[in-house]
This record gives C-alpha cells, structure tokens and sequence, in this order.
C-alpha cells in the first residue's frame, strides 16, 4: 500500500517526503552520482529499488525536482531490524535536517512498526554521515554501536574502496 507524503522543511521551502516511483529511478541515479562518497549503481539498481522497495525507500522532493533519497530495506533474517542502505540529500539541501527527516519518515512508517534497530554501514572517513547517525541515536535517546563489517580487501585488489563499518541504533520503539 502506498503511504501518504508529508511535509519537510529543509533548505526554507517545502519538501515533500514520499514513496519512490519507478519513474523515479533515474533522477535518482543522478543524485547518487552527485553525492560522492557515495559508490554509484547502475541506473538499472536504483529503478528495481523504487519499483520493488519503494515502501522502505524515501524520495524528497521540492519543486518536483528530487532532492533527497534513502534506500533501504528489512533484511530478511532480522525483521526487527531496518538496513539503510544510501542516504543522499542534494549539495543546496543539506544542513537543514533533511537527512534526518527522511530516517525518521521512514522509521514512522507502518512497514517500520516491529522495529528497534536501525542498521547501516559507513566509512571511517565520513563525518557528515556518521555525524547524522550519532543524531539520530541521540534523538532516539539509545545506543549506537560500531563494529567491523566489510573490510577493504573484501572489495578487490583493484579497489581503493574504504572499509565499510556497521552501525547499529537502538534499541528503540
Ligand atoms: C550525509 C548527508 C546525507 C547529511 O544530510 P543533511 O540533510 O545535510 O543532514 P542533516 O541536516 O539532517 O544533519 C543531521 C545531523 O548530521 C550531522 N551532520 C550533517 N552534516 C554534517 C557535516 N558536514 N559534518 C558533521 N556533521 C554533520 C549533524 O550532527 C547534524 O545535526 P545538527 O546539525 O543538528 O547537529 C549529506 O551530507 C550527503 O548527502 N552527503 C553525501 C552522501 C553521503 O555521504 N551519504 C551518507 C552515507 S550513507
């Protein structure tokens, strides 16, 4: 079922929170490639993420333009639990709470109700996004953990990719 949007206010004008579309899946893509460090998928994976995981991912938008998206889902193995996958807020947009709007949006869902830990993997490196996730679990008012997950040889010889360290909040209600 889709889920109503609701009213964001970041960067001083309204933005609409909302289930992806399918048609969706390209601005998407762009977004993603405009938001280093972000690893960029192939445009095919951003429209199977609006299409099948639309009711765990989140598209902002403000003047129909999209400017904000996270993709995420339950893992299958742990239904308590909801895995952010990519954040994204477009480079005008950022450091007015939009970031942190869209997790709590997509925690307040119906698809969210048996949660108590949100989940998601980031780089030593970066600050902004370990920055928004030591807010979130200050506002939630519980714990953030940090733990080896994927480590930088798991990516290839070929690749400078950084290690990926995983997150875990909560627990929470
Ligand atoms: C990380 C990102 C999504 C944050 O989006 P945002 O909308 O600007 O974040 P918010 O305004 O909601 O900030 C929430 C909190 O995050 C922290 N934060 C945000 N930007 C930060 C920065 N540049 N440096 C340090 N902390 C930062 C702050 O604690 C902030 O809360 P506060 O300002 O009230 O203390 C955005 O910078 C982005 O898209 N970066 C590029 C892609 C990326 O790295 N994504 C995250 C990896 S999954």
């Amino acid at each position: 079922m889709t889920q109503p949007a609701h009213k964001s206010h970041g960067a001083g004008v309204d933005i609409t929170l909302r289930e992806p579309r399918t048609e969706d899946g390209a601005a998407v893509a762009e977004l993603i490639r405009q938001s280093p460090p972000l690893d960029v998928n192939s445009t095919y994976a951003y429209l199977l993420l609006c299409h099948h995981f639309a009711s765990t991912c989140v598209v902002a938008e403000r003047d129909g333009k999209v400017v904000g998206f996270i993709s995420g889902y339950l893992p299958p193995s742990a239904t308590d639990t909801f895995f952010v996958w990519q954040v994204a807020v477009h480079a005008d947009a950022r450091g007015c709470g939009l970031g942190l709007s869209m997790l709590r949006h997509l925690l307040l869902r119906p698809v969210s109700r048996h949660v108590r830990f949100l989940e998601t993997t980031v780089s030593p490196s970066n600050g902004p996004s370990r920055g928004m996730f030591a807010r979130l679990a200050k506002d939630l008012e519980t714990d953030l953990t940090e733990q080896d997950l994927f480590d930088k040889s798991m990516f290839g010889s070929g690749s400078d990719h950084e290690d990926e360290k995983l997150l875990r909040i909560g627990p929470f209600h």
